[in-house]
């Protein structure tokens, strides 16, 4: 009899930690490592949200509370998806988890059986297709081509859906590309979707407030409010409020589903961190004036590094919308040798052939189901970005 579950054999690590992992590993060696990799903000979470959970500690709010969120957060969620989007939840119809990533996992866990399908755009959040398969239903992957600012057409989502589709994933702005969806590009997928009443709508909507320029952040519920009984729109405060290590994250969608997560969530990991949880009521009630200066430091991060790369012959760059990630494609410089002697014929060899002889780290397409590409998390200094871009500028001079 085997010791490990058959279904652990479906999933694979995450190839982003095993990145930044790598490049940590690299760096406690004594090598000059800059890390590309991780998908979080650099900057520290705001003191007036600091202050709110040593409150907390100090008020003896250090106990247990009601699974799937205390009712003062429930009730800054509902206030924040009427201010920002629109929606109008109750608090029966929000919950509350560790992190934006175990309402995703709950929410697939409470619904899918075998045989179901979820629509999946590619390139996509590493972790959509591995918790699809871990609740055991079939990931279905929707390429969205350079060519189309890698946002899937309606036509494509038409032809993937069957009867078997539960949900349809979607994130906007992107991670890995930062491509985010306009309202009238968003009506054009919702309009398909409406046609098809048996699949349901998964919005992942982590870099809301991550948009840059013209672009204007929305939501399905909000574009097509016929939606609203069939979506869960998912959010949280670890990109915006640079709050990735409090793991609070959040959902509003119809009541029967909310109580199906709170179930999971109940034999799980119970409630999410108390401290947390008052910090993120912080968040969202208090000032949201460090998010527009915030943004002007990623939108010239941004342009440093589609600038540096477009520079470089073999790589093209489009210049996304929103979130802190770039998405170049490398499929120019396919099938040259680096300086080191190591044949750059995949995303995944051009990675590690600059992480062994430049040490810059990013993350190889491969991961993120679309290729030849890699993903730049441009969430630090620019100082340390324009190093970066200079060593992968170097390094691609050098190919042969
Ligand atoms: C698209 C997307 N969704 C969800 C998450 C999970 O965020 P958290 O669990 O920190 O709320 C991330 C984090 O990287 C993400 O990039």
């Amino acid at each position: 009899m085997a010791f490990l579950s058959d279904t652990l054999s479906r999933v694979k690590p995450s190839p982003t930690i095993a990145m930044t992992t790598k490049a940590q590993e690299l760096k406690a060696t004594g090598r000059d490592i800059i890390g590309l990799s991780a998908g979080e903000p650099d900057f520290d979470t705001p003191d007036h949200i600091k202050a709110a959970a040593i409150a907390a500690i100090e008020a003896g709010k250090t106990k247990y509370t009601a699974v799937d969120g205390i009712p003062e957060l429930k009730a800054a969620i509902c206030a924040k998806f009427k201010r920002d989007n629109g929606l109008d939840y109750t608090p029966a119809q929000i919950t509350v988890g560790t992190g934006g990533k175990q309402v995703l996992y709950n929410t697939l866990m409470a619904t899918l059986n075998p045989g179901d399908e979820v629509v999946i755009p590619a390139p996509y959040w590493v972790s959509y297709p591995d918790m699809v398969l871990l609740a055991g239903g079939t990931p279905v992957t929707v390429p969205a081509a350079l060519e189309t600012g890698f946002k899937i057409t309606p036509d494509q989502l038409e032809a993937a859906i069957t009867p078997q589709t539960k949900w349809f994933i979607f994130n906007s702005p992107s991670n890995p590309t930062g491509a985010g969806y306009s309202r009238s590009e968003l009506k054009e997928l919702t309009d398909v979707l409406m046609r098809h009443p048996h699949v349901w709508v998964l919005t992942d909507d982590m870099y809301e407030h991550m948009a840059y320029g013209d672009f204007t952040f929305c939501t399905p519920a909000e574009v097509e409010p016929a939606l609203h009984d069939r979506t869960l729109t998912v959010n949280g405060v670890s990109k915006a409020y640079a709050m990735t290590g409090w793991r609070i994250g959040y959902a509003g969608g119809p009541e029967p589903l909310i109580a199906a997560i709170r179930k999971i969530q109940s034999q799980s990991t119970t409630n999410p961190c108390s401290i947390s949880q008052w910090a993120a009521v912080e968040a969202l009630n208090g000032p949201q004036d460090f998010i527009a200066p915030n943004n002007q430091m990623f939108i010239r991060r941004r342009d440093i590094v589609c600038t540096m790369l477009n520079q470089i012959d073999g790589i093209t760059c489009p210049v996304p919308e929103g979130a802190f990630y770039v998405y170049p494609s490398i499929a120019g410089l396919i099938g040259k040798t680096s300086a080191g002697g190591r044949l750059i014929d995949t995303d995944e060899a051009f990675a590690i052939a600059l992480l062994e002889e430049t040490g810059v780290a990013l993350v190889f397409g491969a991961a993120f189901g679309l290729s030849p590409n890699f993903r730049i998390s441009y969430a630090t200094s620019d100082a340390a970005l324009t190093d970066a871009c200079t060593r992968i500028q170097d390094f691609c001079r050098a190919l042969t």
